[in-house]
């Protein structure tokens, strides 16, 4: 193993001290920031992925509100559960976990979050407000990224980046991060042709697809920064990214692990989305 681990878990662990100290300092103000977390169905991973934001607000002394709802739930009952959260002044963040049930228009609910409690960063204005470079909410995975690269004081500056996925949670945000910090940004998707001509030449990849094996060793420039957003299972049920993880750090100067990478930095982002909702308040 030649590359250095990126470690999400102790970058967490620092950040999320810091979150617990301007919490207190909030609270001293009269301010305890809230987050409601809306589930809707059993879908198993989503109910892991609520229990760990909850349980992450418990620790940094954040209220927290989870509300789980049978996937029958309609569409305008969940539009209702929304407005009523936006009105609500003890909530300063609103996360709606998906995918959502089919029968309900993700966009639409999303839509329906006020952006000043927009801590996800889905919403249009969110969305529009990172494009344009104004102030608003970061999409919590491809903001974690970055804190990731600046933990190991990565200059970004002039440098190409690839990305690889163009989803609107990670992969378009995480290119318009980058192109912030004056990096070169290619992004590619499942019908770039001849992906590996383009990643041997990216002194940064970020792989978001989520499918296994995505990026492999001869796909690597040596020295490469490689950040892994994937969140898959092998043939023996491990969880593993989308990046060889074995190949690739032979050849990468610095890599994310899955788990303990990325993962744990989405959280705590969205930790700092809300504490700074709430902080908005007094600012
Ligand atoms: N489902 C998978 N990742 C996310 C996320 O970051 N936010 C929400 N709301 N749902 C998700």
């Amino acid at each position: 193993m030649t590359a250095q681990l990126i470690d999400g878990n102790a970058l967490s662990r620092q950040l999320r001290a810091n979150v617990s100290a301007r919490v207190t300092a909030l609270k001293a103000k009269g301010i305890t920031p809230g987050l409601a977390v809306i589930l809707v169905g059993d879908n198993p991973a989503s109910q892991v992925y609520v229990r760990n934001k909850v349980k992450a607000c418990e620790d940094t002394g954040m209220h927290s509100v989870l509300e789980r709802w049978p996937a029958t739930l309609s569409e305008a009952e969940l539009l209702a559960r929304v407005d009523a959260l936006n009105q609500d002044t003890t909530i300063h963040g609103i996360l709606v976990q998906l995918p959502l049930p089919a029968h309900i228009d993700a966009q639409k609910v999303i839509e329906a979050i006020s952006p000043a409690k927009d801590v996800d960063g889905f919403h249009i204005a969110s969305a529009g407000a990172l494009m344009t470079g104004m102030p608003g909410f970061w999409p919590c995975t491809p903001y974690g990224c970055m804190k990731m690269l600046e933990s190991i004081g990565y200059e970004l500056k002039g440098k190409h980046a690839v990305v690889i996925g163009r989803s609107n949670i990670v992969g378009k945000p995480m290119a318009l991060m980058l192109l912030q910090q004056n990096a070169t940004v290619t992004i590619c998707h499942s019908s770039t042709q001849d992906l590996k001509a383009l990643t041997l030449q990216a002194d940064v990849i970020v792989a978001a697809v989520g499918k296994r094996n995505v990026l492999t060793a001869d796909m690597v420039k040596p020295g490469a920064v490689v950040l892994d957003v994937g969140m898959n299972r092998n043939d023996e049920g491990k969880l593993c990214g989308d990046v060889d993880f074995d190949g690739v750090k032979d050849v990468a100067s610095w890599i994310t692990p899955v788990p303990g990478g990325v993962g744990p930095m989405t959280i705590t982002m969205l930790m700092v989305n809300t504490l700074e909702s709430a902080e908005r308040l007094v600012a």
